[in-house]
């Protein structure tokens, strides 16, 4: 069961700098003003998020495409960006062997290999070409709103690669709004298989929708365990104190003192895409309206040597969410070696485990003697149970914090003018509005 230990953020660990120990019974009725409008969000279907672990009216289509395609491919393409893909390829991260792609075909149980292409730069959509077979491929072409520049400038250029050496109707499938959208009515035309992202599902709350589960179940992962871990962190979330509205109340409140820089360090490299998909979800959801935090991914141990230095000792803006893991899923042994050696000799005989657990708990205590506040968030194991119950809680966490903040955590009104002005300067003959707006802003060439 994931715990949420913030005692590194109380008063009496860290003096004045902390939440006084009662900081809960203070704000109980905040909670339960935050609890009440949450539910009335779901209730009118606002947050759908939430309704993902208990209704996936494509489950079993998604388990059988999943055992079709079982041994018959030797890559997976995501085309997709930002919620559209950094879900899936964080549970594929946390899930699977750190060197996933350069195990050979047994070794991946007869899964393919994954790419993820979440960027047009032109040197990455021709690597990509270099190193895969079009006609073994599949493409999951993932977009909500069906109009994203980046994802339909790659389903554009594969589908041509797939029409000359392939076949387009086995190799390409679509998740996007079951309705609305230029993709939508492609795949209609055009006969692909297609997945529907629910329309009151925002991008980057979608992991638990087709979006995540297609690309996870063609993976191999235990999609039934990650909803399973959802649904049990939502019982959790049916009383007051759970750990996602601590986590947003504790955040919220430390920005009230200042603190608006928020950093995610998971002492598992497996966790290292999910912090980058919290990253996005913390950033686009609450940054509006002049407010919201900056949220900062870091990486324990690596960033021990490269951030921890600012950490403690560099501008008092900073709030740290620990992610720990109890048992991680190798045990490997240092050797004894250069007894004489005290530097070296004290390492022998113990397991990497201790060594990086050690490190975690020196980080903090550090950290916690300087007064910074930290707090961890603690999983028994990385499977796909805890992801779920993770992944749920920080999407609760992140609308609790915006209705704390006062602003709405769903839209993303700034990401949506960067892509109408992209699409104009494209020169997209719906969008002369927009190049008109980009053409009279003021801007000043400076240049050395
Ligand atoms: O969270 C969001 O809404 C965004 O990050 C989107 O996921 C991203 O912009 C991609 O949009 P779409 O899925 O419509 O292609």
């Amino acid at each position: 069961m994931l715990v949420y230990d913030y005692s590194n953020l109380i008063e009496e660990n860290i003096g004045k700098e902390g939440l006084p120990s009662n900081f809960l019974e203070t704000n109980k009725e905040l909670l339960q003003e935050i609890d009440n409008e949450i539910k009335a969000k779901r209730q009118d279907g606002s947050f759908g998020f939430m309704e993902l672990p208990f209704h996936q009216p494509e489950l079993n289509e998604i388990k059988k495409i999943a055992s079709d395609a079982h041994g018959k491919w030797e890559n997976i393409i995501v085309l997709g960006i930002g919620g559209s893909s950094l879900g899936a390829m964080a549970i594929h991260q946390a899930l699977h062997h750190h060197f996933y792609n350069l195990l050979n075909a047994e070794k991946r149980n007869g899964y393919p290999k994954v790419f993820f292409m979440d960027n047009i730069d032109p040197e990455l959509v021709q690597g990509i070409l270099e190193v895969i077979d079009i006609k073994h491929t599949l493409f999951l072409v993932i977009s909500k709103s069906g109009k994203t520049a980046e994802t339909l400038s790659h389903f554009l250029f594969f589908l041509e690669k797939v029409r000359k050496e392939g076949n387009p109707i086995k190799q390409i499938i679509i998740l996007t709004d079951p309705e609305k959208g230029p993709l939508r009515e492609i795949a209609d035309n055009e006969g692909f298989r297609a997945f529907s992202i629910p329309p009151n599902v925002g991008g980057r709350y979608s992991v638990l929708s087709a979006v995540g589960l297609v690309p996870a179940a063609l993976l191999g992962i235990d999609i039934d365990a990650l909803l399973a871990g959802a649904r049990a962190m939502a019982k959790r979330c049916e009383t007051i104190e759970n750990p996602a509205y601590l986590f947003a109340l504790i955040q919220f409140l430390f920005l009230q003192k200042g603190k608006n820089i928020h950093v995610m360090f998971p002492y598992a490299q497996a966790l290292l895409g999910m912090t980058d998909w919290w990253r996005q979800l913390w950033a686009e959801s609450l940054g509006k309206e002049g407010k919201g935090p900056t949220p900062v991914k870091a990486l324990g141990v690596t960033d021990q040597h490269s951030q921890l230095q600012l950490y403690m000792d560099g501008p008092r803006d900073k709030i740290i969410t620990f992610i720990t893991v109890k048992d991680y899923r190798n045990e490997v042994f240092i050797p004894h070696c250069f007894k004489d050696f005290p530097d070296l000799a004290y390492l022998g005989g113990h397991p990497f485990n201790a060594l990086i657990q050690a490190e975690q708990l020196a980080t903090e205590a550090a950290l916690t003697k300087a007064s910074c506040p930290n707090s961890k968030i603690v999983l028994d194991n990385i499977d796909a149970f805890t992801l779920g119950e993770f992944i749920y809680c920080l999407e609760l966490a992140t609308v609790s914090c915006g209705l704390l903040l006062e602003i709405n955590p769903i839209n993303q009104p700034g990401v949506e003018l960067g892509k109408r002005y992209a699409r104009a300067l494209m020169g997209e003959p719906n969008f002369q509005e927009e190049k008109k707006e980009i053409e009279t802003l003021k801007c000043i060439h400076a240049k050395v």
